[in-house]
């Protein structure tokens, strides 16, 4: 289902009257006729309801985590999990995304997109990360897509984190639907490290020397903050033993 031709040109004006479907469909009256704008209507319909899939993604991936942590908790009387972050997609971040990879706007390049619907899970201790890893692609109703270590193979920046695409299942009113979910596991000191980052990211105007000093200060940053990590699991380690 080609949906390009019927939101492409609209994107600009969509994005403007976000949530005011009168304003919306006053906007599209004026750009097409009464057979294009149904179709385009049963596609916006069509997308909201994948939309409402993720976010239940979303939902069952974020259970199974608070599972384990509760469960974990219980036996160890700690938390491995400090925090779980997260989002869909938002339709701006999708659209800009499907450009950058040539990609039409279409129902089937969503199909494409592992991180429509993304959780992140930031852990006590780097040991956490791997336990925490492995609980959840032990159950069998996990399929695992694709797995990324960035701990162990850290990006060239000093990016550090655990990548999973993951399929579930979700049981909807007539049928049971896989959908993929994109998990990042890091430690506090990793997502200290990435959100400082994207946010100096955005200072997009540097000179070249600034932007290379810029580039060699921060993977020292992300050097220091892998060492606290490993000390801080090593104290652990001494206080708890491997537990
Ligand atoms: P895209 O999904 O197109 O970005 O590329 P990819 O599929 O190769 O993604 P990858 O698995 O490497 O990273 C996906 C996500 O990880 C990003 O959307 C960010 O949330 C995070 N990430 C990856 N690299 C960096 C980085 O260098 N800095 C920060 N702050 N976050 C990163
Ligand atoms: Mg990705």
């Amino acid at each position: 289902m080609d949906m390009t031709e019927f939101i492409t040109p609209m994107v600009g004006n969509i994005m403007q009257s976000r949530g005011n479907a009168a304003a919306l469909a006053h906007q599209l009256s004026a750009y097409f006729d009464e057979n294009s704008l149904q179709k385009a209507k049963e596609n916006l319909e069509e997308l909201k309801s994948r939309m409402s899939c993720y976010q239940c993604a979303i939902l069952e991936v974020e259970t199974k985590f608070k599972v384990l942590n509760e469960r974990f908790s219980l036996n160890h009387e700690r938390n491995p999990i400090e925090a779980i972050k997260t989002r869909v997609k938002s339709p701006e971040s999708i659209y800009e995304k499907l450009n950058r990879k040539n990609l039409p706007f279409t129902l089937e390049s969503l199909d494409q997109m592992h991180d429509i619907a993304g959780i992140r899970v930031i852990c006590s201790f780097v040991d956490d990360i791997y336990m925490l890893a492995d609980c959840l692609l032990k159950q069998d109703d996990i399929r695992l897509v694709e797995k990324k270590d960035y701990i162990a193979n850290p990006k060239e920046n000093g990016y550090r984190s655990l990548h999973l695409i993951v399929e579930v299942p979700i049981f909807l009113e007539n049928e049971k639907r896989w959908m993929k979910v994109e998990v990042q596991l890091r430690t506090i000191a990793m997502e200290f490290w990435a959100n400082l980052e994207h946010k100096l990211r955005y200072k997009k105007n540097l000179s070249e020397d600034l932007s290379t000093l810029t580039a060699s200060e921060l993977s020292e940053c992300a050097e220091m903050s892998a060492q606290l990590d490993l000390k801080m699991q090593n104290i652990r380690n001494i206080i708890y033993g491997n537990s």
